[in-house]
């Protein structure tokens, strides 16, 4: 008897034994570590930052949550707190004994202050844009915040509000950034100082020696993968996210509209709820689905929409189990994503030809695979910076309509950060929902609104300039100067201001010129502000091009890539083409708020060619493109009808 079972326990652990082995990565390197030196890590208390576990890839399943094993030869690639690289080498100034600072000019002074800088480079203005809508800064925000995370926000608001204080001089983690007197808002106000917190980094959490150059570390999973939703830890999301029931997420029903769940104790993240009617806060994988406004309403949205796409699979599936439902969902609700951004979003913002010549785009809607594993899923530094830019095209006054378009309100969108409560009274969403596809966005050019430069996130930072905080980062992530970016996208060399005539709007260059001693001084943010607009572009040359260049290299770096015929549980074509059929305005359709009505082109103003009509003319996925012919054969076997569904 014993040697049997012995024996069949050898057998089981062959089988299985692999599957549940914890490999274990150094999370920089991206290199495996032994159990000990992993226990050693456990000690020094870096596991968190500094590591990835994940048990052994099976290069069949679905994309994980955590994205681990997307590039089978370095699974640790893809998985939060993994490296962006850099375009351009780092450039900072100090040394190994007195550690990395930000770089200096030229001539060795000092780079001009960020805020006088910013006063005079970006002024404040409040300009419809005549193009697009308000959907087109929420749904960028979204996306943003899959690939980034917050924790540097949340650093300077919660953690370390000091930073203007004494105590603020005393902290190494501190950024005091001067106010002048001459300042045109703080003239009149006593302000002369905003905080600002240095961004975390392999160093601040003991990954990396500090005589090794900075590098900044982010918390959610490189890949477009919808993180923001899921989430990167699937603990989390068996807690906090599926519901383990027809493959759906957890949710609420209040008076017919579907919300994430709420969350049960009084200690959230919505600390600026307005009790005692607004008591709302998501009870989510990821807390930034409470932080800001546009990322709220898209991770309603896309929540809604899984559950929707879990239900439709549902119904022309009978047989396929919560695990079956929830993977293919999740991998549709991405692909839909996915498809929206790049197919929809992208081309109206930076030009169907040029994305088309980059190879962004697929010249035809079947499959492509131009995956390549030498690329790792991963982005550069410099788009996760660059993004930033859009900062300037983000109106603040969120208009509020009924469904009929008449105005009702409207909200500054920072008085809406931490306050998802706000959302569900008073049909709030509905009237937003309406606002944010018929009113105009910020304009595409060189000014900020007043509110993102000086009130900045919420009430709770009055006094933030985000713009002044995006030149202040672009030093301390060490990113090299302007003119070497315009250089390595134009291929020509710049020496001297005048080389830039062409590139930057005349009447900026000379501010430049006034501002910088150098031309190599130039920081790279102020370059993209002032920056002409590419060829067929709303955005800037050198934006466009860092933006490509990650474009590409999230397309080939993926191997779950929602155009790949070759990956695990790839679509059909005739699925694909479905998938094809997503818009923004679609989307709207399925899950926004009484949303029975709107243009076509939702990023784009309601107007001759893409009048506000019915839903019903908006194309829709067919999810009998997926009929499972194994569930109509074991369930309707028999059945006269469900024959001809197998000889479809
Ligand atoms: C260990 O590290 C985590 C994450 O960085 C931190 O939150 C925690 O406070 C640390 N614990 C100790 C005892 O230092
Ligand atoms: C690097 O310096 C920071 C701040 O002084 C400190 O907290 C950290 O522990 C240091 N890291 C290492 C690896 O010495
Ligand atoms: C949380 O709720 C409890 C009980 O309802 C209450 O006593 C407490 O003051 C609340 N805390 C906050 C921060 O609102
Ligand atoms: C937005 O917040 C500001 C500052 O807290 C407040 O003065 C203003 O009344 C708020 N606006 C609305 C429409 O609630």
């Amino acid at each position: 008897m014993i040697p049997k079972i012995l024996y069949v326990f050898s057998l089981l652990s062959l089988v299985f034994g692999n599957e549940n082995s914890c490999l274990y990565y150094d999370s920089y390197h991206g290199e495996p570590i032994t159990e000990e030196e992993y226990q050693q890590r456990v000690v020094e208390n870096t596991t968190f930052w500094c590591t990835n576990v994940l048990s052994t890839c099976n290069p069949d399943e679905w994309r994980r949550i955590d994205g681990s094993c997307n590039n089978l030869c370095h699974p640790n690639r893809g998985m939060p707190h993994t490296p962006t690289l850099r375009l351009l080498p780092a450039s900072f100034s100090g040394n190994v004994e007195e550690g990395f600072q930000i770089r200096d000019s030229k001539s060795g002074d000092p780079l001009p202050d960020e805020r006088p800088l910013r006063t005079s480079l970006l002024p404040e203005a409040r300009v419809p844009d005549q193009v697009f809508t308000q959907l087109v800064a929420h749904y960028l925000l979204f996306s943003v915040s899959d690939t980034l995370s917050i924790h540097d926000s949340i650093n300077f608001v919660r953690w370390k509000p000091y930073c203007c204080l004494p105590q603020g001089k005393k902290d190494r983690d501190c950024v005091q950034v001067k106010i002048p007197n001459d300042d045109p808002v703080h003239r009149f106000s006593h302000l002369r100082c905003m905080k600002i917190t240095r961004p975390l980094s392999y160093q601040s959490e003991g990954c990396l020696q500090n005589d090794t150059v900075p590098e900044r570390i982010i918390s959610a999973t490189p890949s477009l993968d919808l993180s923001g939703l899921y989430g990167a830890d699937p603990a989390k999301l068996a807690k906090k996210g599926r519901l383990f029931k027809n493959g759906l997420l957890q949710y609420e029903l209040i008076n017919g509209k579907m919300w994430p769940p709420n969350v049960k104790s009084n200690d959230t993240l919505c600390i600026l709820n307005e009790p005692p009617a607004e008591t709302r806060c998501h009870a989510t994988p990821e807390d930034a689905l409470n932080s800001l406004p546009g990322i709220n309403l898209f991770g309603i949205w896309f929540w809604r929409l899984h559950n929707y796409i879990a239900s439709e699979l549902a119904k022309v599936n009978p047989c396929w189990n919560d695990d079956k439902l929830f993977y293919t969902a999740r991998d549709i609700n991405i692909a839909i994503s996915l498809q929206i951004y790049f197919y929809e979003l992208m081309p109206s913002l930076m030009g169907v030809t040029n994305l088309l010549r980059a190879g962004v785009l697929s010249p035809h809607p079947g499959f492509r695979d131009v995956y390549n594993p030498q690329h790792f899923p991963q982005i550069s530094a410099e788009f996760a910076y660059a993004l930033r830019w859009f900062h300037i095209i983000q109106e603040n006054e969120q208009k509020m309509y009924d469904t009929k378009g008449n105005y009702l309100k409207s909200m500054p969108l920072t008085n809406l950060t931490l306050r998802t409560g706000y959302l569900a009274i008073d049909n709030n969403l509905d009237h937003i929902t309406q606002g944010a596809f018929r009113q105009p966005g910020g304009r595409f050019e060189s000014s900020v609104d007043p509110d993102i430069a000086e009130i900045g996130l919420s009430r709770a930072t009055e006094g933030t300039d985000i713009p002044t905080f995006d030149l202040v980062k672009n030093r301390y992530f060490g990113l090299g100067p302007y003119v070497k970016y315009l250089a390595l996208c134009s291929g020509r060399k710049f020496k001297k201001f005048d080389d830039l005539v062409g590139y930057i709007k005349p009447e900026r260059l000379d501010i430049i010129k006034d501002k910088y001693k150098n031309v190599e001084d130039i920081d790279l943010m102020a370059g993209l502000w002032t920056e002409l607009p590419a060829e067929g572009s709303f955005l800037p040359k050198t934006l466009q091009c860092i933006m490509e260049e990650q474009f590409i290299r999230f397309i080939v770096s993926d191997r779950h890539w929602f155009e790949r015929p070759n990956r695990p549980h790839a679509f059909t074509l005739k699925q694909l083409l479905e998938i094809r059929k997503s818009t923004i305005s679609r989307l709207l359709c399925d899950v926004g708020d009484k949303v029975t009505e709107i243009q076509p082109y939702g990023f784009i103003r309601p107007g001759p060619g893409n009048k506000i009509s019915s839903c019903d003319r908006i194309p829709k996925i067919d999810f009998r493109a997926w009929k499972d012919r194994s569930c109509v054969s074991s369930n309707y076997a028999g059945n006269p009808y469900a024959r001809d569904e197998l000889s479809e």
